[in-house]
């Protein structure tokens, strides 16, 4: 019985602690890297180790300016089939942009370096929301990856027996297609307002599915630090958002078609505010 009683304290607490949208659940540091600095290859175990059991001192690492690579974190079959559905989608249903607010269906669009973005890029990108049908079943594949990311953001309470979720936000997984020919975006930083870690999730393989360009960080020289060559299918990469960086030109030898499947491909987390 008092353990019962125990259990509803705790989870009164936890369900009433009140969220910030700025991340107030987290230490603050003024520590925001323009660089980056140690590039990790981690298992999904160890992530996983580090986001439950230290995920300040991880935080801290990325504040540090480490990036890292977490092998094998979603089926490659399966993010492949992932791929085919959305371009599916993509050749089947029209076009549009919708901003995002609670109901709005997934939506694709093609970005031909739209002028009203900051970064200006040649993708096609692709906008799933949870409350959305399953037809894609993006969510479905990458649930235990947003959660390890909320917890990252102070976003999710994992204190056992209760997983408690800040009711303030809403998460948003957008693809990113980046067509040979030419595919890229233009070199930024993120803000940290509401998300303290990049996280990309690759759909396709460097040396495989393209040649050059990709996902680059500027190091502490300036100079841009290639990624995609480390990264395989399935595989995570998670970096503090103000390091430099951004996506170039993939394959620009080849001929380019928005139509084509082929090209690079990866899946991103986003936080935004509740509407
Ligand atoms: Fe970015």
């Amino acid at each position: 019985m008092l353990n019962l009683y125990l259990k509803l304290y705790i989870y009164i607490m936890l369900k009433f602690r009140k969220y910030n949208l700025k991340n107030n659940n987290i230490p603050q540091n003024n520590k925001r890297p323009n660089c980056v600095n140690k590039i990790k290859e981690i298992s999904l175990i160890e992530f996983k180790n580090q986001v439950f059991n230290r995920r300040d001192a991880f935080l801290d690492s990325l504040r540090e300016g480490n990036a890292y690579i977490i092998k094998e974190a979603i089926n490659k079959s399966k993010l492949i089939s992932l791929r085919e559905r959305i371009h599916k989608f993509g050749m089947t249903t029209k076009e549009s942009w919708h901003d995002t607010k609670e109901g709005i269906p997934d939506f694709h669009q093609i970005d031909d370096e739209l002028k009203f973005f900051k970064q200006r890029k040649k993708a096609h990108t692709y906008h799933f929301f949870s409350w959305n049908k399953k037809d894609i079943e993006i969510y479905d594949l990458c649930t235990e990856l947003l959660n390890l990311y909320a917890i990252i953001n102070g976003n999710r309470e994992n204190k056992f027996p209760f997983e408690i979720t800040n009711p303030n936000v809403v998460n948003r997984l957008q693809v990113h297609h980046y067509p040979l020919g030419g595919g890229y975006m233009s070199q930024h930083k993120d803000p940290d307002t509401y998300t303290k870690t990049i996280a990309v999730i690759y759909m396709s393989k460097y040396g495989i599915d393209y040649e050059n360009g990709g996902l680059y960080f500027h190091d502490k020289n300036n100079k841009p630090h290639s990624i995609d060559c480390l990264v395989d299918i399935g595989d995570m990469v998670c970096a503090y958002p103000t390091i430099t960086h951004g996506c170039k030109e993939i394959d620009l030898n080849k001929d380019f078609n928005w139509k084509s499947p082929n090209g690079r491909w990866l899946i991103l987390f986003n936080t935004l505010p509740r509407n």
